[in-house]
């Protein structure tokens, strides 16, 4: 059984635990300043981890509700079972799955899947990227001005004062923003090439190490926000088309 197969078929698993909770009373516990879980964020890890499990019982399991790999294991899956909680809890209708394999700190397999619009996004290192089995290619938009630009909201309120101070001074060069709510999604969009550039202040491993690949694998560039090297354990990231990347650094600057 390969990586790529487990994470999709898992995937799809989690994404229909998830929504088949949505229209039922919800179950929400704060676990830190502006940050929930629900019931479904739950539901979900579990039907992961026993898929991945089953199927690989050697391999690590790092996931936002509270699994963490041993010290040992040579791949791990990091996991956001449920990314976009915030709005899910809401039923605003943007939230995935997302599963990253990682083998060596880096990210070898990623799935992002979207279960209300059946979109399940994915890359193998090297491989490239899809959509439901369309090749997935970033933008060619070549100037600032024309771009979308999605990003979200630090929790922090320091870090989000800053983030409004670069959002603030890239709104004077760009079309305009979204914000989905979900990060993995964001990623994979850039990668699909229907937004330009997405930028954080304070994401976790689990939020990027699937959306990561999938926007590098097809074609697009990923670094800290003021453009330094970024690995998928790093909190700030500024994702773009590649072409852009550059002018977003500066556009974010001044
Ligand atoms: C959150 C989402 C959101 C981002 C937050 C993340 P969660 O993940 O990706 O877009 O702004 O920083 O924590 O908590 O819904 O899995
Ligand atoms: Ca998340
Ligand atoms: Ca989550």
């Amino acid at each position: 059984m390969d990586l790529l197969e487990t994470a999709l078929e898992a995937a799809r698993a989690a994404g229909q635990e998830i929504v088949k909770r949505l229209p039922h009373e919800r179950d929400v516990h704060s676990k830190g300043f502006r940050d929930i879980v629900t019931d479904a964020d739950l539901a979900a890890q579990e039907t992961l981890a026993s898929i991945i499990h089953s199927r690989f019982p050697r391999h690590g399991i790092w996931s936002e509700e509270g699994l963490k790999p041993g010290s040992d294991a040579e791949i791990i899956w990091v996991l956001d079972p449920l990314d976009g909680t915030t709005n899910y809890a809401h039923r605003y209708p943007c939230f995935a799955v997302s599963i990253g394999v990682v083998r060596g700190n880096e990210p070898v397999v990623g799935v992002v899947y979207d279960p209300q619009r059946d979109q399940i996004f994915c890359a193998e290192r090297g491989a490239g990227a899809a959509m439901n089995g369309e090749r997935l290619r970033v933008s060619q938009t070549d100037q600032l001005i024309y771009t979308l630009v999605a990003l979200d909201y630090a929790r922090e309120p320091d870090l989000r004062a800053e983030q409004m101070v670069a959002m603030t001074n890239c709104s004077k060069h760009i079309h305009t923003f979204r914000s989905l709510g979900s990060a993995a999604l964001s990623l994979c969009y850039v990668g699909a090439g229907w937004l330009d550039a997405y930028f954080h202040w304070t994401l976790y491993p689990w939020d990027v190490a699937a959306g990561s690949l999938i926007l590098l694998e097809a074609g697009g560039a990923i670094t800290d926000v003021d453009g330094s090297p970024w690995n998928y354990t790093i909190p700030r990231c500024l994702a773009t088309n590649s072409i852009l990347h550059s002018a977003f650094v500066e556009a974010m600057r001044a």
